[in-house]
């Protein structure tokens, strides 16, 4: 932590924010640092009328009788209200008279075409896929996939598993469980099937909506062979799959198993278009999504509808400046299956009615400069990525963004990593034309929404800073007491009180959401428990928050989330494999690169006459890719005869870092085995 304190101390540039008009936007939704001091302030004075203002934008099937009852750790948000997330991002925009402008706008990834004449010989052209959804036709489409859901024995309150890829009906699916009052879980699409069991499993889920593939590069990823790889394992569980809904995306050929799976066509075939959104009260569940923690199981986070709407509602509008009926069009690059994606691709921007543009591919198919040639097409106002990919189009080179007329861009966004100053100016100058403000957003699948960020119209902005809290965040850098450190030292990032778009629990382990997030921290007078992030940071004498990165055994892998004891389980479940130590290392592009150190079976090396070379790890990488997706492939795998241990028995996972990063040398680094008996023994208890 010492090393990122040092770097960014040395950054001293300031970006005053502009003009709302420089930027052509009709206003500012917060428009000086004044406003923003004296709104944040009222937030923490007087949570109710704040938070009670904040509410009242979105519509209520009931209204709440207390805006917070808070019993640490257990917060209760508009308690008494009724209120349905999916009319709120669809049917009361068609209600209001939208119904015909675009709520989605949809890329693909271009597929080539044949073209041409016969007689003249035929040739290849690359096609953009396209497609415009108007509210009423999400709406519509949200109605027959709820009933469809319905038909297949889907209530209130159950959990429905999403394996899809980035089309519009992801979006379909996720409103249309929002709007019947079940849950979704969302599973990336880059996971494989025994992510989809583990997940499954945990939330007791019937139903899997998935399709027969999704593009990427060109080629199709199968994600109903994943899906039936892990119903096969699941069908010898308690928990079975009851319907697997198939949408046809690719044309693909797929195993089908009658009874259980389900065209999407067929589904909603014949299925009403009337199917009116249910009431949930405040509290009701409106998702799970699993990440990682610093076990190896990932933990199913509980988000609930009303306080979650309203915070996404609300962080989404002042933090983009999103204003409706502007010609605004709203690009977050985040797939669907992690929280950036729930909060800003779906529910905080289309409650807000500015539509949100969904990409399919990847960022280099055909060419390195795709996303730019998407962000001029379509006009984008609003951009926001994440650091990592910031880098690679660093890497790729400036004459990519400089070929297309990125004009449109008003404000630029990152989240999931912290940026390096280098990366936030070259966003800042070849993307936004350097008129264009950057919003560093901190916060994680827990919060549920920014917690710390930039206000375009109001912070001045610091290069790798995330700047200021979030209205009704009260956040510190705090030592293990509690107490708040002083400026520009280092602690741990704690938030003091609740705010509606926090977590509400871990699905089905209340010990570990009190032990892993309420027990650490707390205020030093009253013991009253703080939020602990598991991420480091200090504040520098403005009162500007710089994120370290986390302190506990998750890393942050191109801005994707994984724990560090989840890829050990998956080294270990290789037959060869002994033990496995998982560490973070730097990496220019991915910000953390994961780096395993693996000990291999004597025994099974010599059975299988194996040694420990490239082949040996290159199976092993791929072995991680299998278990669990290929995010998890480990950069590097590096053999030992044993792993560094305290006397007690404990890896000695600091050593292991220092030797990952270059930072300390091991006897003989030059031989495949690393020995670390000398540096272990020399380092004897420390850990
Ligand atoms: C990290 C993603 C620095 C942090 C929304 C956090 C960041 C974890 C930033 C959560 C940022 C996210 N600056 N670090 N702007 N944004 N992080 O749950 O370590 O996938 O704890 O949520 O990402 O990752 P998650």
């Amino acid at each position: 932590m010492s090393q990122a304190i040092e770097s960014t101390l040395n950054e001293s540039r300031v970006f005053p924010p502009v003009p709302a008009a420089q930027l052509k936007f009709s206003r500012w939704q917060v428009s000086s640092l004044e406003q923003y001091r004296e709104m944040h302030k009222r937030s923490l004075e007087d949570p109710e009328g704040f938070w009670g203002e904040a509410a009242a934008v979105l519509r209520w099937a009931r209204e709440w009788d207390k805006v917070l009852e808070w019993k640490a750790p257990d917060a209760k948000w508009f308690g008494g209200g009724q209120i349905n997330a999916c009319y709120n991002c669809v049917d009361r925009h068609v209600e209001d008279g939208h119904g015909e402008e675009v709520g989605i706008i949809w890329e693909g990834e271009p597929m080539s075409r044949r073209t041409g004449h016969p007689a003249t010989g035929s040739h290849y052209a690359p096609m953009h896929e396209l497609r415009w959804l108007r509210y009423r036709e999400i709406q519509r489409e949200t109605a027959r996939l709820g009933n469809a859901l319905k038909g297949m024995g889907v209530k209130k309150g159950d959990v429905v598993t999403i394996y899809m890829p980035m089309v519009p009906e992801l979006v379909i699916a996720v409103l249309a469980c929002a709007r019947i009052g079940a849950a979704h879980s969302v599973i990336f699409g880059g996971f494989a099937p025994h992510a989809i069991v583990e997940r499954v499993t945990d939330a007791s889920s019937k139903v899997i909506i998935t399709a027969d593939g999704g593009f990427r590069k060109g080629e199709v990823i199968e994600l109903k062979k994943n899906v039936d790889e892990a119903c096969e394992v699941l069908a010898t569980t308690p928990n079975k799959v009851r319907n697997v809904v198939v949408l046809q995306r690719t044309g693909a050929r797929v195993e089908w198993r009658p009874g259980r799976d389900v065209w999407w066509h067929d589904a909603v075939e014949g299925a009403s278009d009337h199917c009116p959104c249910e009431p949930m009260d405040a509290e009701d569940m409106l998702f799970l999504l699993y990440t990682s923690g610093s076990t190896g199981k990932p933990k199913g986070i509980v988000h609930t509808t009303a306080g979650y709407l309203v915070y996404t509602n609300l962080t989404a509008r002042v933090t983009f400046n999103l204003i409706p009926g502007t010609g605004q069009v709203f690009w977050c690059t985040a797939d669907v299956g992690w929280v950036t994606g729930h909060s800003y691709v779906i529910y905080g921007i289309m409650s807000n009615r500015v539509p949100t543009l969904m990409y399919e591919g990847a960022p280099n198919f055909p060419g390195n400069d795709r996303f730019w040639d998407i962000v001029a097409r379509h006009r984008v106002t609003q951009l926001y990525t994440a650091p990592t990919a910031i880098r690679t189009f660093m890497k790729w080179g400036d004459e990519h963004p400089a070929r297309h007329d990125l004009s449109s861009l008003k404000v630029l966004g990152t989240v999931g990593e912290p940026i390096n100053p280098e990366a936030w100016m070259w966003y800042h100058t070849h993307i936004g034309g350097g008129r264009c403000p950057v919003v560093d957003t901190y916060w994680q699948t827990e919060t549920g929404g920014h917690v710390i960020t930039p206000l375009p119209g109001a912070t001045p902005t610091k290069p790798g800073s995330c700047t200021l809290p979030m209205f009704g965040i009260d956040a510190a850098v705090v030592n293990e007491a509690g107490e708040e450190m002083p400026r520009n030292h280092g602690g741990l990032l704690a938030i003091r009180r609740p705010w509606p778009g926090m977590l509400r629990g871990i699905f089905g382990n209340r010990e570990r959401f009190v032990q892993g997030y309420w027990s650490r921290l707390k205020d030093p007078k009253t013991g009253e428990p703080y939020y602990f992030s598991a991420d480091g940071a200090r504040c520098d004498p403005d009162g500007y928050f710089w994120v370290m990165g986390r302190v506990d055994d998750v890393i942050n892998v191109s801005g994707h989330r994984l724990g560090t004891m989840e890829v050990e389980s998956a080294l270990v479940s290789h037959p060869g494999v002994a033990e496995a130590a998982v560490v973070g290392m730097p990496h220019e592009i991915k910000g953390t690169g994961i780096c395993a150190f693996v000990t291999m079976k004597p025994a099974w090396m010599q059975a299988q006459s194996r040694t420990a070379d490239e082949a040996l790890r290159k199976e092993l990488s791929n072995h991680v890719g299998h278990e669990i997706g290929a995010i998890a492939r480990p950069d590097q795998v590096r053999f030992a005869e044993a792993l560094p241990k305290t006397r007690s028995g404990k890896i000695m996972r600091r050593l292991l870092r220092d030797v990952a990063a270059g930072v300390e040398k091991i006897t003989q680094d030059t031989t495949t085995l690393e020995d670390f008996s000398v540096v272990a023994r020399l380092r004897g208890e420390e850990e």
